[in-house]
């Protein structure tokens, strides 16, 4: 096992009709800024339960965060936050109202001239202005980890930022809120966290025993989650069990002692960048291939996953690596997923090339758990993506 740190701050308060407690968390005294998409919380009632708890609050908002939150808007944001001295932010929404209110956590208290410094240059924020979430989405984790993404439309452009002061305060998980998520989104957020726990886990034996088990638990409740939740998503105790896997799929802990790979997510990021596809379904598209490419550097945890989540015992390592990879693919089918770039957009050639030249340009030239999958292997890994 590696050595680690962990240290994570953030108060979940989960549960049915917990969203009245954000009234307890927030400072009395706060100048509010509730932050929220485009619109969703208004249909099913949450923006109405924020409302009601937070009477008696100094509350101002702002809607139209989009999905993959673009900076031109929170940059309007940033400028409401400035002009009224808001002092405490609240996100109501899933991963892209959390990321952006995060990123305007730390805008809010940059003292550069331009904010999306922070992301070019990955000034990682110390400190930023406090804010807490209401998560309407189970998928990213956002809620309780200090990193975000963000999307720059006009560069086609995403990138990621974080650093210990961009943790919530709190965060409400009330999953009676996956009620009205569309099927869409449903298969997005099983996909995301499903592929936060493979890139932690599908590395290199680190006999990192307990980790491995936690990685696993979460993929096979995630298994068992996923047709209840698509046939019901109002079934209360399977969201709360998704709910619970995507939060812990991506607060730190699965990590601490392991080697982790992240690449899926870097290719993944730039296909959102160049095509607008959802996040989820750009690492259902990477993550396959990837770990075809990457086969014999890691069989050997593809073999342990074909056996301990696919109930796979037959065959040679080699075999049930190879199992794995199809099961996988499978899996993602089964929640409505495609896993080809080509089903996505007819636009896709030059795109490996083009991802290719992006990363030598950033001189990101050793991703994966050994540092050493250069941007010529992405080349090749997204071309068999196609
Ligand atoms: O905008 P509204 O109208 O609210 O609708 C949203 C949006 O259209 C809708 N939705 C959310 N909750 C709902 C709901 N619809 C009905 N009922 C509800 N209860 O769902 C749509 C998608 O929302 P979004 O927040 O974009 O989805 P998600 O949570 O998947 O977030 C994706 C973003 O998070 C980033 C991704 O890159 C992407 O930008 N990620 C953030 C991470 C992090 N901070 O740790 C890690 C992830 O790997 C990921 O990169
Ligand atoms: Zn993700």
């Amino acid at each position: 096992m590696l050595n680690f740190e962990f240290k994570n701050p953030v108060k979940i308060i989960f549960g049915k009709n917990q969203i009245v407690r954000i009234a307890q968390e927030i400072p009395a005294d706060a100048k509010v800024l509730v932050l929220y998409g485009g619109g969703s919380i208004k249909l099913n009632g949450v923006y109405d339960q924020v409302m009601t708890a937070l009477a008696g609050f100094d509350v101002m908002t702002f809607g139209g965060i989009p999905a993959n939150p673009e900076y031109e808007i929170l940059i309007e944001a940033l400028e409401l936050i400035k002009a009224n001295r808001i002092t405490y932010l609240l996100a109501v929404g899933g991963g892209s109202v959390i990321d952006g209110t995060k990123f305007l956590s730390a805008a809010a208290l940059y003292d550069g001239t331009e904010p999306w410094d922070i992301l070019k240059n990955k000034i990682r924020t110390e400190k930023g202005m406090p804010f807490g979430t209401v998560l309407t989405l189970p998928a990213t984790g956002s809620e309780m980890n200090s990193g975000a993404v963000i999307t720059r439309a006009e560069t086609m452009e995403k990138f990621g930022m974080g650093g210990p002061g961009l943790f919530p305060e709190f965060s409400i998980l009330d999953p009676q809120v996956v009620k009205s998520i569309p099927q869409r989104q449903l298969a997005n957020g099983i996909t995301d966290a499903f592929t936060h726990v493979l890139e932690q886990y599908m590395t290199y034996p680190a006999q990192a025993f307990l980790q491995d088990r936690f990685a696993e638990g979460i993929m096979q409740t995630l298994i068992e989650m996923a047709p209840r939740i698509q046939k019901n998503p109002g079934d209360y105790e399977a969201a709360a069990n998704f709910m619970w896997c995507c939060t812990m799929a991506l607060n730190g802990l699965i990590q601490k002692g392991v080697p982790t790979d992240w690449a899926v997510h870097a290719m993944g990021h730039e296909l959102t960048a160049m095509f607008g596809i959802d996040h989820a379904r750009t690492l259902a598209i990477i993550a396959p291939v990837h770990y075809r490419y990457n086969f014999e550097k890691k069989k050997e945890k593809l073999a342990q996953y074909a056996e301990r989540i696919w109930g796979i015992m037959e065959g040679s390592i080699d075999e049930k690596a190879e199992i794995a990879i199809v099961r996988t693919e499978t899996f993602f089918h089964s929640l409505g997923i495609d896993t080809r770039l080509s089903q996505y957009t007819s636009d896709y050639q030059g795109t490996a090339e083009k991802i290719e030249n992006r990363f030598l340009e950033r001189e990101w030239l050793g991703l994966g758990e050994h540092k050493n999958l250069t941007p010529a292997d992405v080349r090749q890994i997204v071309e068999l993506s196609y």
